[in-house]
């Protein structure tokens, strides 16, 4: 199984400036590197260049264009993944990024005459609109608009094949906006919020998600957002929330995704280097990665955190 590496440097969408290091910092890392040891055939494909775009949203939305434009890019560099049979990895850049990502995978899964599953490892649902946003910022707004929520013309050039808002799967929440949270509610989002881990599980949660994929036959993109974690192994994000998942639970999510096969794509969001310790954060995004593609926690040598 082949795997494309693409990056995109785009930050505009976060309150905060710092993600457009994100790529650098996995490759630095060596995100490929960790991939091919695990047997994989790994193509980096650089970042790709973001289209120029000038549109305008409502509210207060902030960066349109910027965002506009790596959507544009990463919906195609995704389309010609998936047709090239390889699975992308694309390597943020904060969370707008899944507005090209998303669609992209749900546009081969409807060419395929399939459905796509979103499993959105977060602290966020992202699925404020700009009407009802509060920050404006983008990366709030990712799953709102690739469910098909109104608000967000032009972002692409053509029309989305939009995800089921009940194939979309939240996990890890603990920071939900007033509004926000009504939509959700209304849409029929499937929310996992940090009491339902603490009181089922990380194994029994996601073996309903995986369940759920695997009994419509669909394809499945991961989207994974750094604040998804504890900020006590992941400092390097712009939008800590306490009381994340912790080095385990995280692991044994990307572990029993490798062990379903399931995954046709993966995001790695968030990461603001910047705010890093040391690497840590960004050693964290590569390991977790590694047991969604095989390693395992036993395998790996004792490394400090
Ligand atoms: N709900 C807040 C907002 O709309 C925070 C979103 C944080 N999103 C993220 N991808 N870190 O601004
Ligand atoms: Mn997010
Ligand atoms: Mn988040
Ligand atoms: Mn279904």
């Amino acid at each position: 199984r082949s795997i494309a590496l693409i990056g995109a440097p785009v930050d505009g969408g976060a309150g905060m400036s710092g993600c457009i290091m994100g790529p650098a910092a996995l490759r630095v890392a060596n995100i490929g590197g960790a991939l091919s040891d695990l047997g994989f055939a790994v193509e980096d494909w650089g970042d790709v260049t973001p289209e120029t775009v000038s549109l305008s949203l409502g509210g207060q939305t902030h960066h349109e264009n910027e965002v506009a434009g790596f959507a544009r890019a990463l919906y195609k560099n995704g389309v010609d993944a998936f047709s090239k049979g390889m699975l992308p990895i694309f390597l943020g850049g904060d969370h707008s990024l899944s507005m090209g990502t998303v669609t992209a995978a749900a546009r081969h899964a409807a060419a395929m005459g399939k459905t796509l599953h979103v499993l959105w490892l977060d602290a966020h649902p992202d699925f404020n609109r700009p009407d009802t946003s509060h920050s404006g910022n983008m990366h709030g707004m990712s799953a709102a608009f690739f469910c098909g929520e109104p608000g967000f013309d032009g972002i692409l050039e053509q029309p989305i094949d939009p995800v089921d808002p009940r194939h979309f799967h939240v996990f890890g929440v603990r920071s939900i906006d007033q509004k926000e949270g009504e939509l959700l509610r209304e849409r029929g989002v499937d929310v996992m919020d940090m009491r339902h881990i603490d009181e089922r599980g990380v194994a029994s949660l996601i073996r309903s998600v995986l369940e759920a994929v695997k009994r419509d036959d669909a394809m499945l993109h991961v989207s994974l957002d750094v604040d998804f974690l504890d900020p006590a192994c992941a400092p390097g994000v712009g939008t800590t929330v306490p009381g994340g998942a912790t080095y385990r639970e995280a692991h044994l999510a990307m572990e029993m995704i490798c062990d379903s096969g399931l995954m046709t794509s993966l995001d790695l969001v968030e990461l603001n280097p910047y705010l890093d310790e040391r690497g840590k954060s960004t050693r964290m995004l590569v390991n977790l990665t590694e047991s969604g593609f095989g390693r395992r926690v036993f395998d790996r040598p004792t490394t400090a955190y």
